[in-house]
């Protein structure tokens, strides 16, 4: 039996990667007054996407989740949100045309505010100060009262991501995510593209199809649902306090969720199976994520697994592996083998950002392209030779022309990074990048193209 749970028995548990407040009654404060405000999502949400994922984990759709690595105060506005959304909504059409199967769009936004930092501290010259821990928790600037943990920045957290949440509902119920509006932003995205050789033929095959389903009266103003969209949201449950604040009693069921985001996962350096954070998630009902890098053996993962999905629930648990492409290989395939022995529903997606990090000459943290794609050509090769699905990616995107990573079509240089670096974290892929993603996805779905897939239910 498992021991008792309750959305603050983390509070008992060794934890890694929070941050220390040193105003204990303003932290207090903050916490009661999160416990009051509304929910970000319902509960009902969570359960709907955990049905979709387990289309997933069964084989019968694809996962799409990205977004930024850490959002920040600064950056947030509505052109940020819409044109991410945009970009995002592009990949999703794409990839739903090659794999002929449901894309589930997940989201790291409205609520991915929180970093764990490989060190405490960060040093400049000879100073050094605690590191930035995302906006929910310090600032980015470098100087003392920057660096210090602020409580009232959940505060601040909550009114972006319920602000960003509103426009992302509007955006995909309202119009915005019209089916045919979409894959014409993808016809002129083409038309630019130094590789439109190569995208031109998968592009000109969706404008036929839209065409051809015109002709036969099935039109987004007479069908709603390719007048819309599902969208989800994610982000690292990382920072516990906050999460407990919106950890509610689902009145339908009894059960509790988070309310925080659709969607929560753990990161890599987080997911000890006796620490906090493990402790919080295993206690929610939302669908959950786990993050797995290069030191996650077989048996943790398979101990985790029991924690975190004792009942075998497709759809409850995304492995979201982040290897690097020159070491994929050495890992996945046993973590593969482990699962399918013990008879385990998960899902398996693809981060082909977090292993890939380098340091650029001048001293720029960035991605090579060409590495990204490697990892995620790999994941689909061992995926195959393991008759498993290869179920989603997880990317760190932008709809920002940013530079941050290199490599592409428009041949970003190391050179170029200083042009527009604003990640406040991690570099992100651009948006001419992330649609390039899609494209080179699509091409592998299509040509493993599973020609005996159950037609099913689409997306919505
Ligand atoms: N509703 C369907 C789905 O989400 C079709 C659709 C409408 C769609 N607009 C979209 C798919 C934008 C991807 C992107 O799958
Ligand atoms: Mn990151």
């Amino acid at each position: 039996m498992a021991a008792p749970w309750s959305p603050q028995s983390w509070r008992d548990k060794p934890a890694q990667q929070l941050p220390a407040y040193q105003d204990e009654a303003a932290l207090k404060e903050v916490e009661a007054q999160l416990g009051n405000f509304p929910p970000l999502v319902f509960a009902g949400e969570a359960r709907e996407l955990m049905d979709k994922l387990a289309d997933v984990a069964h084989g019968r759709a694809f996962l799409l989740q990205g977004g930024d690595c850490a959002e920040s105060f600064a950056e947030h506005g509505p052109n940020t949100t819409r044109d991410f959304f945009r970009v995002f909504l592009q990949m999703a059409v794409v990839l739903t045309f090659a794999g002929r199967c449901p894309v589930v769009k997940v989201g790291r936004i409205a609520g991915q505010f929180a970093k764990p930092r490989s060190s405490p501290v960060e040093r400049q010259g000879e100073a050094e100060l605690p590191s930035y821990r995302g906006d929910i928790i310090n600032d980015i600037n470098f100087a003392e009262t920057s660096r210090e943990p602020d409580p009232r920045r959940m505060i601040e957290a909550y009114r972006q991501a319920a602000a960003t949440l509103n426009l992302l509902r509007a955006l995909s119920q309202g119009g915005y995510a019209d089916l045919e509006r979409v894959h014409q932003w993808t016809l002129d995205f083409v038309k630019e593209s130094p590789a439109k050789e190569r995208y031109r033929e998968l592009a000109d095959r969706i404008s036929e199809s839209l065409d051809f389903m015109r002709a036969c009266g099935i039109t987004p103003e007479s069908q709603p649902q390719l007048h819309r969209t599902s969208f989800y949201t994610s982000h690292e449950a990382l920072l516990l306090g906050y999460e407990e604040a919106f950890t509610r009693v689902d009145s339908l069921t009894g059960d509790w969720y988070a309310t925080s985001g659709h969607f929560l996962w753990v990161g890599d350096r987080t997911r000890q199976p006796d620490h906090a954070h493990i402790e919080y998630v295993r206690g929610i009902k939302n669908p959950i994520g786990l993050k797995c890098g290069p030191s996650m053996s077989p048996d943790e993962l398979l101990r985790l697994i029991d924690v975190l999905n004792p009942d075998n629930i497709p759809g409850r648990l995304t492995l979201i592996t982040r290897f690097g492409a020159d070491v994929v290989d050495d890992h996945l395939p046993e973590l593969i083998r482990a699962v399918k022995r013990e008879g385990r529903n998960v899902i398996w997606s693809c981060d082909p950002m977090h292993g890939n990090t380098i340091k650029a000459a001048s001293g720029y943290k960035t991605r090579p392209f060409g590495a990204i794609m490697r990892e995620v050509e790999h994941f689909f090769d061992i995926h195959a030779a393991e008759g498993t699905h290869a179920g989603g990616v997880h990317v760190e995107m932008t709809g920002n022309n940013v530079t941050e990573c290199t490599g592409g079509a428009m041949s970003i240089s190391e050179t170029d990074l200083s042009d527009r670096y604003h990640t406040h974290c991690d570099p992100r892929l651009n948006a001419d990048q992330a649609l390039e993603l899609a494209f080179l996805i699509a091409e592998r779905l299509r040509r493993e193209h599973i020609e005996d897939l159950p037609r099913v239910a689409s997306a919505g």
